[in-house]
């Protein structure tokens, strides 16, 4: 290993490294499609951290785990008392997920550190990995509760009593893989966040960019739907009269996919998850839960939107004589990153010769958290296809490597600021 002895901006991550790293942390939970399946606090994530750890103890930094069991992984800076700059993502994925989400923000952030190390370069301020847990909520609802408690917006107690579908608890999980850690899960003062991700969406693809930098992320809405309706033996039972809860759903369900076009503004709505009970073929359902997840850039027209969706969740469950219990699961405010920062990977994209794109996310991530607490900025990557959430998530390694070198210089940047 020599020291970097040539201009700092020449410098550049090891992309057959990252591509290497990427892959072999793929291999855990890997799926027959082609994906991973790593539920937040399952075996697999227990095993994935487990890895990321064994290479944050390669890098000599000084590992944090707190009691939301997000891990922390922090490298010196000549001054240690300067606030950190911060960057890392998630490990957690979907059920049947893709390869990139998240874990490239967390593999590419190591990347960057490993890159300091083997050339010997020291940064003004502390630089802290992160891996936050449970991004995606698709276990335990809602997502970002790592960040979201520990920027203060999530209560720990609350997030702990979780549960997800088999009834099993949040904190039991987190114990039970040996993630429930001893430091308060608290936000300290840090000078800055950058969060590298995929995009998760076609626009940088159509739009021949291989950079997005990201405005900001849209508001998230979630909404769990309980409908209630009467069972019965489905052949004697006539038509009329019946009381059928999956019947009743489907209108609602039709109700949501419509919403956007009944707005005057940007805004997608969806319906991910229904369960129906006792889901027999032979028996008239009379439970069913559904989720709502209303995104847009501008909260207020989510909220307008939502109440339209009521009212006609109301008619549609009085015609059906099928009463209708509504939770407020989750809402996390659009959230417009720091200008400076967004325009620091506008520039370092242009400097490092990727063309980019100024956008905005309609995923959600931890930076929405972040953002509350700390000046944020996001970098991203096209997605082939536009695919995401799904096995074939792909991204090609070269524009994985260049998300990385935005990455790096961003750091440096920030990390060389006093
Ligand atoms: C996070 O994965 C989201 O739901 O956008
Ligand atoms: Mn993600
Ligand atoms: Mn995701």
């Amino acid at each position: 290993m020599k020291e970097f002895k040539g201009s700092i901006d020449r410098l550049r991550v090891n992309g057959e490294r990252l591509r290497q790293t990427m892959e072999t942390m793929s291999k855990i939970g890997r799926t027959k499609g082609g994906g991973v399946q790593r539920l937040a606090l399952s075996d697999e994530d227990k095993e994935a951290r487990d890895l990321f750890i064994k290479w944050l103890k390669e890098l000599n930094l000084e590992i944090l785990i707190d009691q939301m069991g997000n891990i922390f992984g922090k490298r010196k800076g000549k001054r240690d008392d300067f606030t950190p700059v911060i960057t890392g993502s998630h490990l957690d994925s979907q059920p049947k997920g893709g390869r990139f989400d998240g874990v490239l923000g967390v593999m590419g952030a190591l990347e960057v550190l490993r890159t300091l190390e083997e050339n010997k370069i020291d940064t003004e301020r502390p630089i802290i990995i992160v891996d936050w847990t449970n991004e995606e909520g698709s276990r335990f609802a809602p997502a970002m509760v790592g960040s979201g408690v520990w920027s203060g917006s999530l209560d720990t107690e609350w997030v702990y009593n979780r549960t997800d579908a088999s009834g099993k608890r949040f904190e039991d999980e987190l114990k039970r893989i040996g993630y429930k850690g001893e430091f308060p899960c608290k936000s300290f003062p840090i000078y800055a966040y950058y969060e590298y991700h995929i995009e998760q969406g076609p626009i940088l693809e159509r739009e021949n960019k291989i950079i997005g930098a990201p405005k900001g992320i849209v508001c998230l809405h979630w909404y769990d739907i309980y409908v209630e309706g009467e069972a019965n033996q489905v052949g004697p039972t006539p038509m009329e009269g019946r009381h059928d809860a999956l019947c009743a759903a489907a209108e609602m369900i039709l109700k949501v996919n419509e919403l956007p076009s009944k707005v005057k503004g940007d805004l997608v709505a969806t319906v991910g998850e229904i369960n129906n009970y006792p889901n027999s073929r032979n028996i008239i359902p009379d439970k069913v839960h559904f989720t709502v997840d209303i995104r847009s850039w501008d909260d207020q027209l989510a909220l307008e939107a939502w109440k339209i969706l009521e009212k006609e969740f109301k008619a549609i469950s009085e015609k059906r004589g099928c009463p209708i219990r509504v939770e407020e699961t989750w809402k996390v405010e659009h959230s417009p990153f720091d200008k400076r920062l967004v325009q620091r990977v506008l520039d370092n994209a242009q400097r490092l010769g990727y063309p980019s794109l100024y956008m905005v996310s309609g995923a959600g991530h931890d930076a929405s958290y972040m953002n509350q607490v700390a000046p944020t900025a996001m970098i991203f990557v096209p997605s082939i296809n536009g695919r995401s959430h799904v096995e074939v998530e792909n991204t090609k390694w070269e524009d994985c490597e260049a998300g990385v070198n935005v990455l790096l210089h961003c750091i440096l940047q920030s990390a060389n600021e006093r």
